[in-house]
């Protein structure tokens, strides 16, 4: 059977695996998928040795996905503005690397809550990897504006200016949010993971607007509290955006798409267990 796996440190916490066990079976594709821990140095090593078992694609999550680009000995076009590879492609002896968080984002907030993005403003919180991993797909969206804030000011500008020509996209420090108004705040910060809210001020939020986490865990993050406060018209987190991210992986390694939202309901009904 083709062998995939998802890298990363920790990694016990990871659906990957379910996931890509519930789109196998959905799409009755032979392979396994299993979830590979390795050390904080040995990220080529394990790969190479993976490899070398016939092992024929691998997802790359925290802390690797810079090294799974330099990695790479070809990117796709996001990959390559995003400087973070989570799907890695094993093909004749190459390595084709590919970022599809993007694209799962922006397939969860359209097709999966209704979210517009064409023509919205679009506040996005947070400078680190997991931001600059989306915006390619973000601005091919063609939102009217993206901001960017982000506590170390200079990240964000570090950004911006990296995708200035792809849309009109800004930065800024939370203190200069108050008196803007925006149609969707997505939190790419990773302050969800300490139970944190980034500080954001009140009344930033469209009538209307839309809140969205791209961290997931099973009881409501901080910042989908937050958005439920301002009244959102949807807040909701990034468990849809796994899936999606996880399906365009799926279809890059076997060329098949799964039904995304037959996996997204059944983990829904999993977590309303008690
Ligand atoms: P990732 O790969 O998940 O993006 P990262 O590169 O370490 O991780 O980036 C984490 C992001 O979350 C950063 O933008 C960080 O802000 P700083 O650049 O100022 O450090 C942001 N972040 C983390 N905890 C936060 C908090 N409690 N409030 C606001 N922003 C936070």
């Amino acid at each position: 059977m083709d062998q995939y796996g998802v890298i990363g440190n920790p990694i016990a916490q990871s659906k990957s695996p379910w996931i890509h066990q519930q789109f196998a079976q959905q799409t009755h594709q032979a392979l396994t998928y299993q979830a590979i821990l390795t050390d904080l140095d040995s990220f080529a090593q394990t790969v190479d040795a993976f490899r070398k078992q016939g092992g024929k694609g691998l997802n790359v999550t925290i802390p690797f996905k810079q090294e799974a680009w330099n990695y790479c000995t070809e990117r796709t076009a996001n990959a390559e503005l995003s400087g973070a590879v989570n799907t890695l492609i094993f093909k004749d002896g190459q390595v084709l690397g590919a970022n599809t968080d993007g694209i799962g984002l922006v397939r969860d907030l359209r097709n999966n809550h209704e979210i517009q993005l064409e023509g919205q403003s679009i506040l996005l919180l947070g400078a680190g990897g997991a931001v600059r991993g989306v915006l390619p797909a973000l601005c091919e969206a063609k939102p009217a504006s993206i901001l960017i804030a982000n506590r170390t000011l200079d990240k964000a500008q570090h950004l911006a200016q990296l995708f200035t020509s792809l849309g009109k996209v800004d930065a800024c420090a939370y203190t200069a949010l108050a008196g803007k108004q925006f149609d969707l705040i997505i939190n790419g910060t990773s302050a969800s993971l300490q139970d944190q809210l980034p500080p954001l001020p009140d009344g930033i939020l469209r009538v209307n607007g839309a809140c969205y986490d791209m961290m997931y865990r099973l009881a409501p993050t901080a910042f989908v509290e937050w958005g439920h406060d301002q009244k959102a018209n949807i807040s909701v987190d990034g468990f849809g955006m796994l899936v999606e991210q996880a399906a365009e992986s799926f279809y890059c390694w076997r060329g098949v798409r799964p039904d995304t939202g037959a996996v997204i309901s059944e983990f829904l009904m999993e977590r309303m267990e008690p």
